[in-house]
């Protein structure tokens, strides 16, 4: 993947596919599949995807269980490379990711998944400080940030109680604080209502938005049908690994339901209004 000729296809596709009065890397961009395939070792996931998301984006990746939802994520999270074509997160490239720039990635990106995965033996607070452990920061920085995004999931009060004694929103919302709290540009979320009832699924979204309107891209994946209905803002449907649609919806519904739900964070900043958005 690192020869000569793949920097000239993926230069080749950068300036093929973005505005041209933005250069060939536009700095809003801050993730980009280009003729991306994904395959197992016997089975093809993804064929041939292409999107790009922009910074502040917030979109929805639906499809039927298999159609490619978590393949797509996993790119993004560069946790598996493309078998062809290219994928670029904040500049780095997956053709050129190499051990030295984990550190950096880690810092970038924050992950949710359907099943939590929190570590059971250690208190919410705990949990919430491993990946600043990873990344190396100063203590009271790191206690600065557990209180900042333990307020923002509203569970600041529970900081001191075990996994298995909160409700499984709490702990979601738990791995939320954890995947927020080395402030990530790129918050991916892989099904992260998938084990919980619709009103708490709900409120899960709703701490999506807030997420969002504090600037940060999210991309999450959902096979809820309701979730789907009622999001207003981009969607990108997937079937047997492509892209059957990539649409922005003009729509407000979640909003009103993130703007009643901003009780945890009365201070959150107020949203950008749709119009200056880039995919009006
Ligand atoms: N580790 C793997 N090895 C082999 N095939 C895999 C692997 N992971 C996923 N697949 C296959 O790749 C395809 C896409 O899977 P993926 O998990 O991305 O789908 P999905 O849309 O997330 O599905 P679900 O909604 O059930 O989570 C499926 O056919 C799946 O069987
Ligand atoms: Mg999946």
């Amino acid at each position: 993947m690192d020869t000569a000729g793949n920097h000239w296809k993926v230069s080749r596709i950068l300036t093929t596919t973005q505005p041209k009065e933005n250069g060939p890397l536009d700095a809003r961009v801050v993730v980009g599949l280009y003729h991306a395939h994904l395959e197992y070792k016997d089975q093809m996931a993804l064929r041939d995807v292409n999107f790009t998301v922009e910074n502040g984006e917030f979109l929805c990746l639906t499809g039927p269980s298999g159609a490619g939802k978590s393949s797509i994520l996993r790119l993004i999270a560069m946790d598996a490379r493309p078998t062809q074509g290219e994928v670029i997160v904040r500049g780095m490239m997956a053709s050129k990711m190499n051990r030295r720039k984990i550190p950096q990635l880690r810092r970038e990106i924050g992950f949710v998944f359907q099943d939590f995965r929190l570590l059971e033996d250690r208190t919410v607070e705990s949990n919430v400080e491993f990946p600043q452990l990873v990344v190396g920061i100063g203590k009271a920085q790191m206690k600065k940030n557990i209180m900042r995004v333990l307020t923002q999931v509203g569970l600041w009060e529970k900081r001191h109680r075990y996994p298995r004694q909160l409700s499984g929103g709490e702990q979601q919302r738990v791995a939320i604080a954890r995947a927020m709290v080395n402030s990530p540009k790129i918050l991916l979320a892989d099904e992260p209502t998938g084990n919980l009832d619709p009103v708490t699924a709900q409120d899960i979204i709703n701490l999506l938005f807030r997420i969002n309107d504090g600037g940060t891209c999210v991309v999450f994946s959902t096979h809820d049908h309701q979730i789907v209905k009622t999001f207003g803002q981009r969607v990108i449907v997937v079937d047997n690994g492509e892209i059957k649609s990539d649409i922005k919806r003009t729509g407000d519904t979640n909003r009103k339901a993130s703007l009643a739900d901003r009780m945890y964070r009365p201070e959150a900043p107020v949203r950008r209004p749709e119009s200056e958005s880039m995919h009006a």
